[in-house]
């Protein structure tokens, strides 16, 4: 059980120009992978666009002696997310594993959001994921590689980001999804839901006093992520289907369970009324089927 090494590993950090991707390229690099840096770098809310932050990120990284290329082409662009996994290719030969982390975030009330902001944000977060993972997956299947999606502890209910909200849900349903349909190659899929200091968290606090500021930025640095996506991303990674959540040095799993609820033959909505409390109680739950069980149950 030595030091977990990504040597001749290549690895796709998308949005790793700044923030928790950034730790992701970082610590990968360090520990001997060939990392492809992603980043579209626009603003938070998925608007604009610049070079400097991937080729900033590439720069660090072979100043201290690794290797990374930077592609900025966009994960939401079907011809970007091609381009992102042919340079993988072009440059390194094969793909390890995968690491969706390019976000983006905008607070918008349900009964006044602008259509063309809540669409990029399923673009970004749950196509683009999906159109890179499109393209890597035959490289993946050569690997037995790794995917590492990103969630977050927003679907817990938060306001005003339905769009956001909307689209981690389909990041955890992709997660779910292609861990049953990557079982038979050997690909593990799995999610993070990370809390980190970055402009993004900031964003949803523009009247944080300085001193507020300061103390996330020590409490829930951004490199503290990474270590929870390399595990997830290497070999020797043993778990698919799940999520871990991570900030601030702590790392919990989020669960789905089912209750045992009622069964009755000639269901009325009054049964449902007056045994509510029957269907609601948690206890003697089950977590949500392993994959495992999932690709058996459905072969
Ligand atoms: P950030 O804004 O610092 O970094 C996100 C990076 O993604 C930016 O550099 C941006 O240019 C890049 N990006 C955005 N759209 C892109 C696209 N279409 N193609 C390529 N690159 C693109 O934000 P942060 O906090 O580092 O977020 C990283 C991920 O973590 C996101 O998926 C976010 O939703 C998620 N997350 C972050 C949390 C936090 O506490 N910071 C909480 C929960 C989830």
């Amino acid at each position: 059980m030595g030091e977990m090494r990504f040597d001749n590993q290549v690895v796709i950090v998308t949005g790793a120009g700044r923030g928790i991707g950034r730790g992701h390229a970082l610590l990968l690099a360090a520990r001997g992978a060939s990392v492809v840096v992603n980043d579209a770098g626009g603003l938070p809310d998925g608007t604009g666009n610049s070079s400097s932050p991937a080729q900033d990120v590439v720069a660090e990284i072979t100043a201290l002696g690794g290797k990374a290329i930077a592609i900025t082409d966009s994960v939401a662009s079907e011809a970007g997310a091609s381009h992102i996994v042919a340079a993988a290719i072009d440059h390194f030969g094969k793909i390890d594993a995968v690491i969706n982390n390019a976000g983006i975030y905008l607070g918008q009330a349900i009964d006044a959001f602008d259509i063309d902001t809540f669409r990029r944000h399923l673009e970004v977060h749950v196509l683009g994921a999906a159109l890179v993972l499109r393209a890597a997956w035959p490289h993946l299947a050569i690997t037995k590689g790794r995917i590492v999606n990103t969630m977050s502890a927003s679907i817990f209910g938060m306001t005003p980001y339905s769009a956001y909200i909307s689209a981690k849900g389909g990041v955890l349903g992709l997660t779910r999804a292609l861990a049953v349909e990557g079982r038979p190659a050997g690909i593990k899929v799995n999610c993070i839901a990370p809390a980190a200091a970055t402009r993004m968290m900031f964003a949803a606090m523009p009247d944080l006093s300085e001193d507020a500021t300061a103390h996330y930025k020590r409490l829930l640095p951004p490199e503290a992520i990474a270590p929870v996506a390399a595990y997830l991303a290497h070999a020797d990674c043993a778990v698919s289907g799940e999520c871990l959540a991570v900030g601030g040095g702590r790392v919990t799993r989020y669960i789905i369970g089912e209750t045992p609820g009622i069964t009755r033959p000639e269901l009325t909505p009054e049964i449902i009324r007056d045994e509510l409390s029957a269907i609601m109680d948690t206890q003697g739950y089950q977590l949500w089927p392993d994959t495992e069980s999932l690709e058996r149950a459905t072969t």
